[in-house]
């Protein structure tokens, strides 16, 4: 597994592209707006402090396994702080999720695995007031928990967390959102059930939906399933940022670009003159 994931890490650096590389319209403006973006948002200082307060909390929770979503699965029960660092998303994935939800004005957002709330805070928090989130994780410690940093965080938003396995809330889930603006794939990391619930969900999504799964290059499974989602003729642009792959389905994109892209300052000779634009 370690080599694995050094291989994989490795083909990545070597083979992305910046934001400087692209010109397809749309995925110039999501890198733009999200992976490049600077600004800073008040949420951001919340959740900072809800980071801290996990960081913080020794005691101790039994984890329950539904599926493939820890490498270190083999103890049963894990600290909170232990849990916020491994499987919370980390600071610049979590703010791309805020940001990436600000950039749709997504009002229907799916995510699968609440885990601590991390990820669903920086979701509740972009949120419009006529907008909803779904949740859903079958572990009842993380949901109790990730319940608690939500109403702090965005008490107003309309957010629901679902207990119970994406098997069976899934669907309910997408029935009652109907449409899906944005989707977060975050849990369950295996081959077969990943492409399960892509396909369920791309049935709600229309032509500016977005789909992001997280740890694509997690496993060669995991790998396999992003190749599947990528070669899906719904999917015409996906854009490898190493932990998260993103999917877009904009169908006025006539030819399918597939992007691997790292932020510009990884790779600052991409700049300028010596580009050479893909997409
Ligand atoms: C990586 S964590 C999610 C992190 C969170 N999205 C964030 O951004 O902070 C994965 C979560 O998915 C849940 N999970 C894994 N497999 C599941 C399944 N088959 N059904 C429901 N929940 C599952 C686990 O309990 C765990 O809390």
């Amino acid at each position: 597994m370690k080599f694995h994931a050094f291989s994989s890490a490795a083909r990545y650096a070597w083979s992305a592209n910046t934001i400087y590389d692209v010109h397809a319209p749309r995925a110039f403006s999501f890198l733009g707006e999200v992976v490049e973006d600077k600004r800073h948002f008040y949420a951001f200082d919340w959740i900072q402090e809800l980071r801290d307060g996990y960081a913080a909390d020794q005691s101790e929770i039994t984890l329950s396994d539904f599926g493939a979503g820890s490498r270190a699965a083999s103890a049963k029960t894990r600290k909170v702080s232990h849990i916020a660092r491994m499987s919370g998303s980390p600071k610049r994935f979590g703010e791309y999720l805020y940001k990436t939800a600000d950039w749709l004005k997504a009002k229907r957002i799916i995510e699968l695995g609440s885990n601590l709330g991390i990820g669903t805070s920086y979701l509740a928090a972009a949120l419009p007031s006529d907008g909803k989130l779904i949740s859903i994780d079958a572990d009842i410690n993380m949901l109790i928990r990730a319940k608690a940093a939500v109403k702090s965080i965005a008490p107003e938003a309309d957010a629901k967390l679902l207990l119970g396995t994406f098997v069976d809330q899934l669907q309910p889930a997408l029935n009652e959102l109907q449409t899906v603006d944005l989707a977060f794939i975050d849990g369950h990391h295996a081959e077969q059930a990943t492409k399960d619930y892509f396909a369920q969900i791309l049935k709600h999504c229309h032509a500016n939906s977005v789909i992001i799964l997280d740890d694509i290059h997690w496993s060669p499974g995991m790998e396999a399933a992003w190749e599947w989602v990528k070669a899906q003729p719904q999917v015409t642009c996906s854009i490898d940022l190493f932990r998260w792959g993103v999917v877009m389905l904009d169908p006025s994109i006539r030819i399918p670009q597939h992007l691997t892209i790292v932020p510009w300052l990884w790779k600052p000779w991409h700049m300028g003159f010596f580009s050479s634009r893909v997409g």
